[in-house]
Parts: structure tokens; sequence; C-alpha cells
């Protein structure tokens, strides 16, 4: 297999990882979990770029860099998920594989989470499994990527 480019990409409060409810979010800062992902894909010769924003817009240039620069996308939009429209359309523009991904169980929360805008513009979603939802996210891309 050719190696091949993923981005993984961070929504909002993500960067709060290890600060930010550490009984749902866990005691990793993102950075770690970020170095975990990074030597997760290497045994699958995928190479990782990793990219966290709090703004949308900023998310929305990062999806659209896809489209040019990797084969496919690992994508926690954090709260975005749930209501952003114009990152649903960010996704469906790039014709990529994206896969969504969350710490949390997002149906087992607040009812707002329990819906993902963004779902049907993704090729799946994994949740609730902490870090590991982005290794089973890596795991599903090298086989999408084959
Ligand atoms: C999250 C779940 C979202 O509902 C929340 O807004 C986040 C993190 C997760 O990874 O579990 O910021 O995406």
């Amino acid at each position: 297999m050719a190696n091949k480019k993923v981005l993984v990409l961070n929504g909002p409060n993500l960067n709060m990882l290890s600060i930010r409810e550490p009984g749902i979010y866990g005691n990793q800062t993102l950075e770690e979990i970020n170095a975990n992902i990074e030597t997760y894909a290497k045994g699958f010769d995928i190479s990782c770029d990793f990219y966290q924003s709090n703004s949308e817009g900023e998310l929305i240039d990062r999806i659209h860099s896809v489209r040019e620069n990797y084969d496919g996308c690992i994508l926690n939009a954090g709260a975005y998920t749930h209501y952003s429209y114009a990152i649903f359309d960010a996704i469906k523009a790039v014709g990529k594989p994206f896969i969504e991904v969350h710490l949390s169980n997002i149906h087992a929360r607040e009812e707002f989470r329990h819906t993902s805008v963004i779902a049907p513009a993704c090729v799946g979603s994994i949740a609730g499994f902490g870090k590991n939802s982005y290794f089973l996210a890596v795991n599903a891309m090298k086989d999408i990527l084959k």
C-alpha cells in the first residue's frame, strides 16, 4: 500500500482536553492523543497532519484543503457536529472520505447531542471509545484507502 495522507481535524474546545470535564473526555491532552494517533497510523503507512480550531470558518478552510492535499479526513467537529450545516456542506464539497469521531458517546448524553448533522456527509461515525475512537477511525480509514 502506498503512503496515504490523512488530516486529523479537531473542532471547538478540544484544545481543552485534560482540563475540560476529564470524567467525560479523559486526562490526556490533545497533543498526547495526536502523538499516539501518529504512531498508530504509521503502522498502516498512513501519515497524519493534525489541526485544531475553535472557529467554524477555519475548520471549513481546513476541510476544503483535504480536496487537494489529503486522501481522507478524521473529524471531531465538537459541538458544531450538532448544528453546522456549513460543515456538512464543506464535507460534501470535498469528495474525499471523512470519518466522524467523538470521544464520548453522544447518544447517551444530552438530547441536543443525539443529532449529528454532519453524519450523512461522512462514510461512518465512531463515538464513545475515548481516544480509541480515533484509532478505530484510522483502522477504518486504512481499509477505505486500500
Ligand atoms: C465531542 C462531543 C460533542 O457533543 C461535544 O460538543 C464536544 C466533544 C466528543 O468528542 O465527545 O466538544 O465531539
